[in-house]
């Protein structure tokens, strides 16, 4: 493909811009481009999905492949929001096309393919930003100052806690869906490296881990409840560079929605950042209530747009998400996930449609943060 006249910046004409994967989270996307195209800043000119839109797509073009779109709809910007698996090669494929590229997280199925992705892109002198929306949040600079002004004192370790529903039919909406690998591809799918990757990713942003060296080593203790081959109840402790450490349990077997968070454990108290809201609050020991504030957060592809006409910085590019992808090598290479004994899981249907639920999952999570360990190492009955 010929050298393509830069569009956005110079000209003043909006972006063009095509989202690939429209159903499932791609929908966010198509809403947040259309709400860029009313303001001017760019036109959604494509989708491309397999199944026939089923949302509003505006005066968009519409591709039965992303590869089509990316190759045919002359793009200015790619969002990518398909399945783990066809990331890397799409995301190739449009930056060789001459587009920047929004991509959906994870972004690569290991390290390599991450640097390799990051090496293209440089070379095609075009961005791309990891669909880690917590990421764009200004909670994470706050907590970060908070920390550095000693409100919680040295800190100790950190934490990520998630415990989630996820219906049983939600692991067959995809071929994908759950799968370790698929046809010989490494897909990744569980707990710790999809539903509730941003819990991972946040908590290593906060504790300023970016690079792989910033993650010494990770120890893993994977458990599945549902007949899938990826993890839905883990746990794992991540040792960073600095000797603190990163303690996450997350689990996909709860009993109801809990909201997820990210913890500073500090020797005067602990802060707690809850990511899917911008809300941190300061736990100090002693004070009776704790100290709450709300920050702002940038969309990701508003922020992209404005990097890419304006020179904004980008808020998550490939290199940011190294750290946490060298957390994803470890599970990828690490062993099969154990099937938890039928005993500790109750199958109940509710709002939430058919879902399993792991017995005193949430105790056994908090325990994960509290000691640093793993489920297994905590003495979790459903971990033996
Ligand atoms: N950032 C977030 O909060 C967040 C949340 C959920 C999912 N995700 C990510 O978004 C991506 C998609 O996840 P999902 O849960 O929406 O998956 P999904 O399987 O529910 O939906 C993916 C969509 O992509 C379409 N698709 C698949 N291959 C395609 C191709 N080659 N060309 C065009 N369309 C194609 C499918 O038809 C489907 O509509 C994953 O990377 C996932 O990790 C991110």
């Amino acid at each position: 493909m010929g050298e393509r006249m830069p569009r956005g910046g110079a000209s003043g004409d909006p972006l063009r811009v095509g989202v690939a994967g429209i159903h499932g989270h791609g929908a966010t996307h198509v809403a947040e481009a259309l709400r860029l195209e009313r303001a001017g800043r760019v036109r959604l000119i494509a989708v491309a999905d397999h199944r026939a839109p089923e949302i509003a797509v505006g005066e968009a073009a519409v591709f039965a492949d992303a590869a089509a779109m990316i190759a045919d709809a002359d793009l200015d910007l790619v969002v990518l929001s398909t399945p783990i698996h066809t990331h890397v090669p799409l995301a190739r494929a449009a930056l060789e096309g001459g587009a920047h590229v929004l991509l959906e997280k994870p972004p690569a199925p290991s390290s390599l393919e991450l640097e390799e992705l990051d090496a293209a892109a440089r070379a095609a002198g075009r961005a791309v930003q990891v669909g880690f929306q917590s990421l764009g949040s200004t909670a994470i600079d706050a907590v970060r100052e908070l920390v550095a002004g000693g409100v919680v004192g040295e800190v100790r370790a950190y934490g990520a806690l998630g415990t989630w529903v996820r219906a049983v039919d939600y692991w067959t909406r995809s071929a994908w869906a759950g799968r370790r690998e698929l046809d010989g591809v490494p897909v990744v799918d569980g707990a710790v490296t999809n539903p509730l990757a941003h819990a991972v990713a946040t908590a290593l942003a906060v504790a300023g881990a970016r690079s792989a060296h910033d993650v010494v080593d990770v120890e893993l203790d994977l458990l599945r409840a549902n007949a899938i081959q990826a993890d839905d109840t883990s746990s794992l402790v991540i040792r960073l560079r600095d000797g603190r450490t990163v303690a996450g349990a997350l689990a996909l077997t709860a009993s109801r929605r809990s909201e997820p968070c990210v913890t500073v454990e500090g020797e005067l108290g602990r802060i707690v950042l809850w990511y899917t809201l911008d809300i941190v609050q300061v736990v100090r020991d002693g004070e009776p209530f704790p100290a709450t504030t709300r920050h702002p957060r940038v969309s990701l592809l508003e922020n992209l747009v404005s990097h890419i006409t304006a020179g904004d910085e980008l808020l998550v590019p490939l290199g940011a998400t190294a750290a946490f992808t060298r957390v994803l090598d470890a599970v990828r290479a690490g062993p099969d996930p154990r099937p938890i004994a039928t005993e500790h899981i109750e199958r109940v249907h509710d709002g939430a449609g058919e879902h399993l639920v792991v017995r005193d999952l949430e105790r056994w999570a908090a325990r994960v943060v509290a000691e640093q360990a793993t489920f297994a190492d905590v003495g979790a009955p459903f971990a033996r």
